[in-house]
């Protein structure tokens, strides 16, 4: 098998609070209940900096990206960030121009802050916009106007280097017109990533319990089209299920995930997957953020660690590459699940006789039906435990 290059390792940082919790949100975000928020900025940086010195592991890797997820990051001060990113430093090299990003919500903009980023190192805002409609934006209980959404941006894509949008379609009673009022004004943004997704009902959120009127299977395709036909006509590449960027503006962080690389995640119920020798562990850090604080003395961050199986590498592994437009490189598969490609060449051979896949020149990419039908896709790469290829 080759092995090229060191596997690339990533650090994700959780903050798990929000102003309000959106009706549709399933992340781990929670909303204030009468703490300080100060205090709680503290306290919370204070516990990061602690799961961050009491980590056993370490690398000689050095970090190609960090993210500040959420929740809301933007809620925290430039000093917080600064303290963590030091602490990284102290552990670990980074990487030349490693990625550094932070996401932000529009309601929470406080401009000193955002200067603030800026000068310690954050080379990238992701901003949660949703829609410029205000109508909807009221239906998503977002905590922003259009306004406000769009003078945040304008603001984010003057300071970094990198800025995405987060948006989101197929909205309760969209229409196609009020989607291209929405591309319109994302396009004039002038950010150079944009990630574009299809609202989903989740279970555990207030519109599953009081689902609203979405658009159906068919409605939903067409404004699907209307996105990507939109930002492809301007000089967008739509290189992932979700996400669009102008050349050379890919998102460094969440590719390492897509072609499944390392991660530390640090905060309640981040999660991490390292890869040491022949295993790759997984860990995820206590969920709720008041047990994650009530155990930081205890230096008592993980609640669960596991090895994957080779099942496990071959279905994570699909889940990931198959959301990338372009595929992956067989080479890249072999190195990073440590499995021979010959393993899964009865399930390759099947999505091929689908027409859900092609492969050319050592690189398996999802064909256009394929990455429409990305769930029938995967489950050819689902395997029951009684057919572990171990
Ligand atoms: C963790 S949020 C971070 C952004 C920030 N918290 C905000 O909302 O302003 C990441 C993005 O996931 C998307 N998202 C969250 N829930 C979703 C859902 N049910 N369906 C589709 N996209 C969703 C939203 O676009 C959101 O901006
Ligand atoms: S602001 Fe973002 S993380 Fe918080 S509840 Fe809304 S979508 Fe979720």
């Amino acid at each position: 098998m080759s092995n090229k290059h060191p596997i690339p390792l990533s650090v994700y940082v959780h903050i798990p609070w929000c102003i309000h919790k959106c009706p549709y949100c399933d992340f781990n975000s929670h909303e204030f209940q009468g703490q300080d928020i100060k205090q709680n900025e503290i306290i919370y940086t204070n516990a990061l900096i602690k799961q961050l010195e009491s980590t056993h592991f370490s690398s000689q890797r050095p970090i190609h990206s960090i993210f500040f997820g959420g929740g809301t990051p933007s809620l925290f001060s430039p000093e917080a960030f600064e303290k963590i990113i030091n602490k990284i430093r102290e552990k670990f090299t980074l990487e030349n121009n490693c990625e550094i990003t932070i996401e932000a919500n529009p309601g929470t903009v406080d401009k000193q802050y955002f200067y603030g980023y800026k000068d310690i190192g954050i080379n990238r805002m992701s901003l949660g916009i949703q829609s410029f409609n205000e109508t909807h934006l009221k239906k998503l209980e977002r905590i922003h106007n259009k306004q406000e959404a769009y003078e945040a941006a304008k603001l984010a894509v003057k300071l970094f280097d990198k800025v995405n949008i987060d948006l989101m379609f197929a909205l309760p009673e969209q229409t196609p017109s009020e989607l291209n009022d929405d591309i319109k004004m994302a396009l004039d943004i002038g950010s150079s990533h944009v990630s574009y997704y299809h609202l989903t009902i989740e279970p555990n959120t207030f519109f599953y319990k009081h689902p609203p009127k979405v658009p159906n299977q068919d409605d939903s395709s067409k404004l699907f089209d209307l996105v990507c036909n939109g930002l492809k006509n301007a000089n967008f590449e739509h290189y992932e299920t979700s996400a669009y960027a102008k050349k050379g503006s890919q998102c460094h962080h969440n590719l390492n995930y897509w072609n499944f690389g390392d991660y530390l995640g640090i905060g309640a119920g981040a999660h991490s997957k390292i890869t040491s020798g022949d295993s790759i562990i997984r860990y995820s850090c206590h969920k709720s953020p008041k047990y994650y604080l009530s155990e930081v003395d205890k230096n008592n961050f993980i609640k669960e660690e596991h090895e994957l199986t080779n099942n496990d590498r071959v279905f994570e592994y699909m889940m990931n590459a198959l959301r990338l437009n372009n595929g992956f490189e067989i080479s890249n598969f072999e190195y990073r699940t440590n499995l021979p490609i010959n393993e899964i060449k009865e399930e390759l051979l099947i999505a091929r006789e689908k027409q859900l896949i092609s492969q050319i020149d050592g690189r398996i990419k999802p064909t256009i039906l394929g990455q429409n039908f990305l769930n029938e896709l995967l489950q050819i790469f689902l395997r029951s435990q009684d057919h572990d290829v171990k």
